[in-house]
């Protein structure tokens, strides 16, 4: 996996995308369904492998990329009560962030803004389930948005940052072109050798996905 072409104009793509999210949340509102998934459980699950890149540290900050209406900060307060984190939250839907403004607005060291790429520099960050709707983009243009969006990540997180893909079904025909599927190998080869990182697979974790830990 090559770095994004220099330069690729992902303007198209990020409109749609926000199309997409944003007509989720007005349907749904701040719920699983409203972020495209489909119960707390396998969110949660899926926070639980992205937040192993943190360590176990009880006090850091966070980029939470595509972070929806911010249902990790749920998650943090269920089961990580004694961490402090100084959250960032991130996404191109400005309707996802109003909701998000609207349930944390005055949580304590607690940000939205509307984008892709952190204005700051945090220890670690988070994008789950940026990658898995494809809508009707060239794939291509698809590969370009991710390793576009791994490398922001990269270059705004001092420890590391994680994120998960949807793992390739067994038999491809029953599956919906609009849907992005990969094996974690050019993704690790990405992380490794275009962005400097050191990888870990996480995976087996009951979905059918894999999570990536990328270690500066
Ligand atoms: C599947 S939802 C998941 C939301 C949240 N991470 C969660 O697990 O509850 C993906 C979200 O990422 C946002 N998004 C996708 N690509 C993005 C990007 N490159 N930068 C910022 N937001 C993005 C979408 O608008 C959407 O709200």
């Amino acid at each position: 996996m090559d770095a994004a072409p220099a330069g690729a104009d992902l303007a198209d793509t990020y409109t749609s995308i926000t199309r997409y999210y944003t007509a989720k949340i007005l349907r749904h509102g701040a719920t699983p369904r409203g972020v495209d998934w489909t119960c707390t459980a396998t969110q949660e699950l899926r926070f639980v492998q992205l937040l192993r890149i943190c360590g176990g540290s009880s006090r850091f900050s966070l980029n939470d990329i595509g972070c929806g209406y911010g249902a990790v900060l749920a998650y943090f307060d269920r089961w990580e009560r004694t961490a402090t984190v100084d959250y960032l939250g991130l996404d191109l839907s400005a309707t996802m962030i109003r909701h998000a403004r609207r349930l944390w607005g005055e949580r304590a060291h607690t940000r939205f803004v509307v984008g892709t790429t952190s204005p700051r520099a945090a220890d670690y960050a988070i994008a789950s389930g940026l990658f898995n709707v494809r809508l009707h983009e060239a794939p291509d243009r698809w590969t370009a948005f991710i390793a576009r969006t791994l490398a922001d990540m990269a270059a705004t997180s001092r420890r590391g940052f994680a994120a998960n893909f949807m793992a390739p079904k067994d038999r491809a025909e029953d599956d919906t072109a609009e849907l992005y599927r990969s094996v974690p190998a050019p993704w690790i080869e990405y992380c490794e050798r275009v962005l400097g990182g050191s990888v870990e697979l996480v995976a087996g974790y009951g979905l059918r996905e894999f999570t990536l830990l990328v270690r500066s």
